[in-house]
């Protein structure tokens, strides 16, 4: 039988207060909750110990999540953001995407559960401001093979670069739809192009990306999620490959796949159905999902 050496080393440099900490979780009902909270109490202690955090800074640490707290409601979320800036929210989405699909990116807080069903080739642009572009596709799975009827909920910013969340101006159900596809799997629908946005900074969270530097800027992005029965759903973004911050975006939804060109359109059948008498841009993107485990 094959014995794995004993790694005397890495165990005797764990401080015995880590130790009895993260061995505190050893009954917990769920093995997987004693697996996470031990493994984050080793990270949390591990991170103390290198940067020799002072009590000070701890202290600050403790009131900066004070206030994230009372900033936080029903319809803001400070923790939420503060997992996007960070990169974690980013990360757990690569750790746990299933392999072959389309890749995952960021929810966001924009998203509305009671976005409204249109016909597939909905017009969402009707007069409001913006570059025109016809979105259009198909969905799926990883052999290339159309997953017939899938749905898309879709949702993107304004002209003005806001959400109807943000701007009182806009209807609360503007630039926003959930449609189905057809058997074959394509979809298409009219809307705007997208522009960049900066995440709210009126909280701890944008008070920390300006003491540090940092952008608080989005590149402009469509959020899309697809879901068809019997296969993973895909919560993820399309990125105008041209757009400003596209290698910065401060909450790093940027993936390599998700970036695409908007390209002018001459197709005059679509200028026709939409009444477009101005130039407009077409994004051809196809969605492939993978089978449910
Ligand atoms: C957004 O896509 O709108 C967004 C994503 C993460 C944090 C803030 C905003
Ligand atoms: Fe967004």
């Amino acid at each position: 039988m094959d014995v794995k050496p004993f790694n005397l080393s890495s165990i005797m440099s764990i401080h015995p207060v880590t130790q009895a900490a993260m061995r505190s979780f050893d009954k917990a009902s769920d093995p997987r909750l004693t697996e996470v909270m031990s493994l984050l109490v080793k990270h949390l202690h591990a991170f103390v110990t290198e940067s020799q955090l002072t009590k000070e800074e701890w202290m600050q640490g403790l009131e900066f999540l004070t206030q994230s707290a009372a900033i936080t409601d029903a319809d803001r979320n400070e923790f939420s953001l503060l997992s996007d800036v960070l990169g974690i929210s980013s990360i757990v989405d690569v750790v746990s995407q299933p392999v072959g699909g389309t890749s995952s990116s960021v929810l966001g807080p924009f998203h509305s559960q009671d976005s409204r069903w249109m016909d597939n080739g909905a017009n969402l642009a009707g007069d409001q401001d913006g570059v025109r572009a016809w979105l259009h596709g198909r969905v799926l799975d990883v052999q290339g093979q159309p997953i017939a009827h899938a749905e898309l909920d879709f949702w993107q910013n304004a002209d003005n670069g806001l959400y109807p969340a943000q701007d009182p101006g806009q209807d609360p159900y503007n630039l926003r739809c959930k449609i189905k596809c057809e058997a074959d799997g394509s979809f298409n629908l009219l809307t705007i192009r997208p522009n960049p946005y900066t995440v709210p900074t009126d909280g701890p969270v944008g008070a920390l990306l300006v003491t540090s530097q940092r952008s608080v800027w989005r590149p402009a992005h469509y959020h899309v999620i697809v879901s068809a029965p019997g296969y993973v759903g895909l919560v993820t973004e399309l990125f105008p490959q041209d757009s400003e911050y596209i290698d910065n975006d401060t909450v790093f939804g940027v993936r390599e796949g998700l970036i695409v060109p908007f390209t002018p359109c001459q197709n005059t059948d679509v200028a026709e159905r939409y009444g477009l008498t101005q130039p407009f841009l077409e994004v051809n993107f196809d969605f492939h999902l993978v089978k449910a485990p």
